[in-house]
Formats: structure tokens, sequence, C-alpha cells
């Protein structure tokens, strides 16, 4: 039955296997109504097993999907309220734009004049109501990609299902495309689970990502908080530019770099940290480090020394050299001459051990708030 509360999508101990391999492992996911949820991982973690579950096209050997309430696990694609746009895109060359978008329709077998009006407005949402003649082979990259939206929306589902579906973009267009997307997703309202391994193409469209690896759902947050506190040393690794380093705490201070040097950490981010006893992995984002001339006067920091510098405009990425073995990159103002020795400082960490989340220097995560996939983690293996 469907309810107000009912989830737009609810999978729960979702399990696979495929020859030797169970390569989705007992996932459990919520989606709500009109959300944007990004499947991310790399690749061969599980991506499309899971989603062409969803849609029907692979039956699970355990678990349970519902859609608007509804339990679909037995049924087969043609019954479920989805639609898929496969990473492809799969048009037909020999049919028009037109034709290729009123296909689902004609085999739903509308009346002419609705299949027409349907067909249209769809064409109008992704701005080729122009080109409804054109064949694909007429078309750029981006226009066939578009199109493969439009003959997704236009069947009106209730969860749209993309799979990588910017994969064979190039760069620049990549950014456009997606946040065409985003837009009619969201004047839609359209419920839709995104399938990519791009990290970045996550961060910018998803409301909430599950980031997977080998088969298991490693976090389930919104992008701000997986970019803030990635709850695993995967995660940290996975999402944004990182400096990971191993080490240990000792009384001096963190010694990274095979024990040739010391993290340069403000005081404040030592303080916690002095109670983890052995072997870390620490994890610092490149824009908490902050780096000035020695000689400024700036804050005082370890010394260090910038032995590469990349300009980016508007911004400058460094790579300062703490000891023979041990490096760390920094994004710095382009303006400032660091060619000199600098004083490092390290205003924010996380530390890892066994790959687990064991200490960040930001309060708020001391409260180790649990993320809604470990807490279904827990709930599935009751
Ligand atoms: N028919 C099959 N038989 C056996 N193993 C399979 C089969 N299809 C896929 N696999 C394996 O299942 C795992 C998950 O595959 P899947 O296609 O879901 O990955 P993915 O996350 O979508 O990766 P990608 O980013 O490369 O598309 C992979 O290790 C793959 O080799
Ligand atoms: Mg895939």
């Amino acid at each position: 039955m469907t309810t107000a509360e009912s989830h737009g999508l609810e999978i729960t101990g979702l399990t696979k296997k495929l020859g030797e391999n169970t390569v989705v492992k007992g996932i459990s996911l919520s989606v709500r109504r009109g959300e944007l949820v990004c499947l991310l991982g790399p690749s061969g973690c599980g991506k499309t097993t899971t989603l062409r579950m969803i849609g029907g096209f692979l039956q699970p050997d355990g678990g349970r999907i519902a859609i608007d309430g509804r339990d679909v696990t037995e049924l087969p694609p043609e019954r479920r309220p989805t639609a898929m746009v496969f990473q492809n895109y799969a048009l037909w060359p020999h049919m028009t734009v037109y034709k290729n978008v009123a296909y689902g329709l004609r085999l739903r077998k509308l009346a002419k004049s609705e299949i027409d009006d349907r067909v249209a407005a769809a064409l109008k949402m992704v701005n080729l109501d122009q080109k409804a003649n054109r064949h694909p082979g007429a078309l750029s990259g981006g226009e066939q990609q578009r199109v493969a939206l439009a003959r997704a929306i236009v069947l009106e589902p209730a969860l749209l299902l993309l799979d990588e579906p910017l994969s064979n973009l190039d760069a620049k267009l990549r950014v456009g495309v997606r946040e065409e997307i985003r837009e009619i997703q969201q004047r839609l309202s359209i419920t839709t689970v995104f399938v990519t391994h791009d990290q970045d193409e996550a961060l910018s469209v998803a409301d909430r990502i599950a980031v997977m690896s080998s088969g298991d759902i490693e976090q389930y947050s919104d992008p701000d908080d997986l970019y803030r506190h990635p709850e695993s040393r995967f995660v940290a690794g996975f999402v944004g530019a990182m400096n990971i380093f191993e080490g240990r705490v000792t009384t001096g201070g963190v010694l990274v770099g095979a024990e040739d040097a010391f993290l340069p950490c403000a005081e404040g981010v030592l303080s916690g940290l002095r109670a983890e006893a052995g072997n870390l992995e620490l994890a610092v984002r490149l824009e908490d480090v902050s780096v000035a001339p020695a000689s400024s006067g700036g804050p005082s920091g370890g010394a260090g020394r910038v032995v590469r510098q990349v300009p980016h405009g508007h911004f400058k990425e460094v790579l300062i050299e703490l000891g023979k073995q041990a490096s760390l990159r920094a994004y710095v103002d382009p303006d400032v001459d660091l060619s000199g020795p600098v004083a490092v400082t390290v205003r924010r960490l996380l530390a890892y051990r066994d790959g687990e989340l064991v200490y960040s220097s930001h309060a708020r995560d001391q409260a180790g708030r649990r993320s809604e996939a470990a807490a279904a983690r827990v709930e599935s293996a009751r």
C-alpha cells in the first residue's frame, strides 16, 4: 500500500551473487520522494548490478525493493514504475529523435495525439524540440544523451534510474548536461538513482550519496557531510583530494613518513588525538593546511619547503616537503610568494584505525554520529 510517509525507493538487505562472487552484499538504502541519490564507487563495486535489480533486469538472491511504498521485488521491468537510462544510451540509429522518444509510449498503446503531446513536451524539456526529425547519427554526444533522457522522462516514471549517464561526454559537456539533468529532475521532482564513479559529479548533483565498495555501502550522507566527515579510510581516500599518512602519536606530536617527520599540527588539533595509541592513518584536506612565508611573522608552524607549485587560476596547489619521506599538499593563494622557507600548520585532521574513523579534530565529529548506512548495516545484521 502506498502511504504519504513511504519512501520513493526503499531497498532492504539486497544481495546478488554473480558467478563465484557475491557482488552486492545485503545493502539497504532509503531514498526520499523527489530526492536524487548517487551510487558512487570504483569500477566493479556493484553499482550497475544494484541498479539493474532496482529496474527489474536482474533478480536479486535476497532482499526486497519497494517503490513509493509498493513491493516490486517480483515484478518484471515493464510492470515497475521505473525508467532506466543505460550507460551507452542505446538509441535506435534508424529512428528519428521523435520515434526514439515515442517508442515506449507506442508500446503502451497510447493514442497518437497523446503520444505527440508527451513527446513534444519531453523534447522541449531537454531543448531538442527543433531536432525531432533528425537521426541520432546527426546529433552531438550531448544531444544524444539528452534524447536518452527524454526517452526515459516521457514515461513519467516514479523512479528514474541513470547508469553513468554522462560517461561518453567530454569534460565540458559533462558539466553542462549534468546541470540540465539536475534541473529537470528537480523541476519534475522525480525520485532518481544516479550511478557514477566520478566523485566530483556525485558531489555536485546529489542530495545524498551512497559510497559503495566491494558490494557494500560504506557511507550514506549528503555531499557536505561526506566531504567533511568521511567515516572510513576508504571514503576519505575516494571522495575529494586528501593527504593521507601512516603515522603514530608520540609525546612530540604526530610522527609520519617512516617516522622521519612530524605533522605540523595546530595545538587544538592534537589535544584529543593524544589518547590514540598505535598505528593510525591520518587524513588532511588540502584546504585545511595553512602555508605562509616563514619570515612573515604569520602563524607559527612547522618548517617546510615548497618543492612544487601547480597553478589552478584562482588558487594554486603546492607540494611541501616535511622530511625525506613525507610531503604535504595544500591549496594556497596564487599571489603569495612561497619560494623561501615556509611555516606550515595543519588546522584539521581525521584519524583512522583499521579503516574506521577513530578521531576527528572537529568537535561535531567526536559525537561519533553514525551514518544511516552504518545504522542500516547494524539493523540488517540483526
Ligand atoms: N555476469 C557476470 N558474471 C560474473 N561476474 C559478474 C557478472 N557481471 C558482473 N560481474 C562482476 O560483478 C561485479 C560488479 O559489477 P558491476 O557491473 O555491478 O560493477 P560497477 O560498479 O557497475 O562497475 P563499473 O563502474 O565498471 O560499471 C564486478 O566485479 C563484475 O566483474
Ligand atoms: Mg557499471
